[in-house]
């Protein structure tokens, strides 16, 4: 199965992308999955502001870069999106890339983790994607890792400081993996 997962913090200083680089190993580690793995700082999509509706563009991009993002999601049999929570919701730059593609989304399986530097974990932002997934026609589904206090949550190697967040990101993987292979079936 091949999985887009994509990083939605952009910010200078963000503290994230451990959660980034520990998801990406962990899924390095496995054979089921091939990995396409986006830091969204590599993909400065504008604000959407294409002439038509995604649906209604029909390939016909003025951003190059949308075109590229579209690519980029069509080749993916399903995703996983790791967001902050900023303000009860996801980053505005997750939303964004959300905005930018549609078919390439479509009835294709989506998982989320999220964290935050509090007890709610991201868990808020996590379910306002789930609404905006709907809207593009993905799959949310129902397992997700909701990691808090993320500033004592890994240890100076990247490693997560309580087994929890390990187990809780397999059921994940299991998760989107198994529903994948229905969907292909
Ligand atoms: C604009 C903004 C809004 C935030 N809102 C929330 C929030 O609603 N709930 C929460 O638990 N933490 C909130 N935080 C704290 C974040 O959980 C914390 O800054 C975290 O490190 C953000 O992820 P990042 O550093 O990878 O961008 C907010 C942070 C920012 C920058």
């Amino acid at each position: 199965m091949k999985i887009l997962l994509i990083f939605g913090s952009t910010r200078i200083e963000r503290h994230g992308e451990v959660v980034f680089n520990w998801v990406k190993e962990q899924i390095n580690a496995r054979d089921d999955i091939e990995l396409d793995a986006v830091d969204l700082r590599d993909v400065p999509l504008p604000f959407y502001d294409e002439p038509e509706s995604i649906g209604a563009l029909d390939g016909k991009f003025n951003h190059e870069i949308g075109k590229e993002w579209n690519e980029r999601v069509s080749a993916a049999d399903g995703f996983i999106m790791i967001t902050p929570e900023y303000n009860h919701g996801p980053s505005a730059v997750l939303k964004n890339a959300i905005d930018y593609a549609w078919a390439g989304w479509n009835y294709k399986p989506v998982s989320f983790i999220s964290y935050s530097n509090g007890m709610i974990a991201g868990a808020r932002a996590t379910e306002q994607l789930r609404l905006i997934a709907s809207g593009v026609k993905l799959l949310p589904l129902p397992t997700a890792t909701h990691i808090p206090m993320l500033a004592d949550a890994f240890d100076e190697a990247g490693r997560p400081t309580n087994d929890k967040t390990t187990q809780s990101l397999d059921s994940v993987l299991k998760e989107l993996t198994t529903v994948g292979q229905k969907l292909a079936a």
